[in-house]
């Protein structure tokens, strides 16, 4: 399945899975690594191609990334984009200087070598997404300019020859009208990849691999209803059945419904054969966070109860060979073993779930997919769609949705303003345009009236924020409707709320979740 793969060197760009993204949308296996890379590995892994990303730093500076002149001699293509391309430029002769003004945003480009294998399709002037301060003043020996701007004279170029190609704006993002086309041609026309990196093969093929490789094995997994997990669990029992348990810890701070919504899947009497445990550990739960109002005490306490009943069910089980886990590609990424722009949400999900079960080894089938992949993979295995296009959930769950104390009545609150919410939204056909969006419990109390009759009830705080990489986000611009609809229904059919609050906080300085 991987016979072909384009390598990705990651030198610290924000666009950098996406890249990776792009090729594998032209079915290439692509991978990302650090240019910290020794170059030896590199050889050892045979790319078909290699694609440098943007970065910010200055390439003519000295303790910039940057990487041995030997990578453009290897014979494999290579494409550089943004700061990539005047690496490519400043290691191989040519010359990068400051601009005046830093090129920003969509931009016209001219096409001037329109017979380039990689703008073989484009349109002689194209749109372009730019982002540079620094600019390729001189081409290095060998290459021509295939490509400029008002403001940049060297937007692309090449060295047909030795399969050298320099792009100063960023095909990767949709901004780049024709960008997928500049891609593909890259991956088609550049690097001759026959394109066999599919979907129904990735399924057919983990199968055939985690059969082989837990043999008679006994294999479990922690279920949380979560997509990943959720195509973990199913792909496993695709393939080994009766061998596999999973358990699912209901923490009490689900969405409504949840509990018993993912039971029906994936419970007795769903479609699939999971051996399915639910433990309902509500008021476990409930009990160790009575009094606790400090956010990350909370999160603490969730995550180590969770880790609890977690044992106590797979001691039950007794040792087992594997453990699965739902680990996909960003969190390999995100946790720096792969890319460079290495961040931060370790500790999401990290949560020591390991060392509590007596296992040999541990299986994570999704590590070599994006959070699009997996959802194609759970389609591909025939998990419900609603399943599938689940909004992220935090581990903690509602938890960290509740300011202040969690307990069983302001559980049930925010519960319910939730479903309303999202019902509406999904009404108003909006579900799959949100990043993410919830009802989130405010510890205020407020005055109101209701009929003849003095309140003092909760305030309910609706947020909904797009994002691409939960990293940022921007508070979404709900219909004022839609809006008032919720708050309507939310004050009339919820005890205890009278106010309804929607946060336009983005992030930063806001962060998606309340605590
Ligand atoms: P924040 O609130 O950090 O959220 O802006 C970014 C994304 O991460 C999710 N999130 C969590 N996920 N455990 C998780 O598994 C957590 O403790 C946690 N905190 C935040 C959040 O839902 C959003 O998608």
């Amino acid at each position: 399945m991987k016979n072909e793969v384009v390598i990705v060197l990651d030198f610290g760009g924000q666009y950098n899975q996406l890249v990776a993204r792009r090729v594998r949308e032209c079915n290439v296996y692509c991978e990302i690594y650090s240019y910290k890379t020794d170059i030896e590995k590199i050889k050892a892994m045979n790319p078909k191609g290699i694609i440098l990303t943007g970065g910010p730093n200055s390439c003519y500076e000295a303790d910039s990334p940057t990487y041995s002149a030997e990578l453009f001699k290897m014979g494999v293509p290579v494409l550089g984009l943004c700061y990539g391309a005047q690496l490519m430029m400043h290691v191989l002769g040519g010359k990068v200087e400051r601009a005046n003004v830093r090129e920003y945003g969509k931009t016209e480009v001219l096409i001037d070598k329109q017979d380039s294998k990689i703008f073989q399709g484009v349109s002689p002037r194209t749109i372009c997404w730019m982002s540079h301060f620094d600019y390729i003043s001189q081409t290095a020996p060998g290459f021509s300019i295939t490509a400029h701007t008002a403001d940049c004279p060297v937007a692309a170029a090449e060295n047909a020859a030795e399969a050298l190609y320099a792009i100063q704006f960023h095909p990767e993002v949709l901004h780049t009208a024709q960008g997928k086309e500049m891609l593909h041609n890259f991956v088609y026309n550049v690097c001759g990849c026959a394109g066999d990196w599919k979907m129904d093969s990735f399924v057919e093929h983990s199968i055939r691999e985690i059969r082989q490789k837990v043999g008679s094995g006994k294999v479990l997994c922690a279920l949380s209803g979560g997509v990943d997990s959720s195509v973990a669990a199913v792909l496993l029992s695709k393939a080994v059945g009766d061998q596999l348990t999973c358990v699912f810890v209901d923490h009490g701070l689900l969405r409504k419904n949840e509990g018993d919504e993912v039971e029906a899947v994936f419970g007795p009497n769903g479609a699939y054969n999971l051996n399915f445990i639910r433990v309902n550990a509500q008021e476990r739960f409930y009990g160790k966070l009575a009094g606790m109002t400090e956010p990350e005490k909370k999160r603490k306490i969730i995550g180590e109860e969770f880790i609890r009943v977690f044992e106590e069910e797979a001691k039950k089980i007794g040792a087992v060979d594997f453990l699965v886990q739902g680990t996909i590609y960003p969190d390999v990424v995100e946790s720096g073993l792969g890319g460079e722009s290495a961040v931060i949400k370790s500790h999401h999900n990290v949560g020591g779930l390991p060392s509590c079960v007596d296992f040999k080894e541990i299986l994570e089938p999704l590590r070599d997919l994006f959070k699009d992949e997996v959802r194609k993979a759970g389609l591909e295995l025939g998990i419900p769609e609603h399943l599938v296009f689940r909004q992220p959930f935090p581990g903690p769950g509602l938890g960290v949705r509740i300011i202040g104390e969690v307990t069983a009545e302001k559980v049930k609150i925010v519960q319910d303003a939730d479903a309303i919410y999202r019902e509406e939204i999904a009404n108003a056909g909006l579900d799959r345009c949100i990043g993410q969006y919830f009802a989130a419990l405010t510890n205020m109390q407020s005055v109101g009236v209701m009929g003849d009759e003095r309140t003092y009830d909760y305030a309910i705080a609706l947020r909904a924020v797009n994002t691409i990489d939960f990293m940022t986000a921007e508070s979404a611009e709900l219909p004022w409707s839609v809006l008032q609809k919720v708050t309507s229904r939310i004050i009339n059919e919820v005890s205890h709320v009278n106010r309804v609050l929607y946060d336009i906080t983005s992030k930063p300085p806001g962060t998606i979740e309340f605590e």
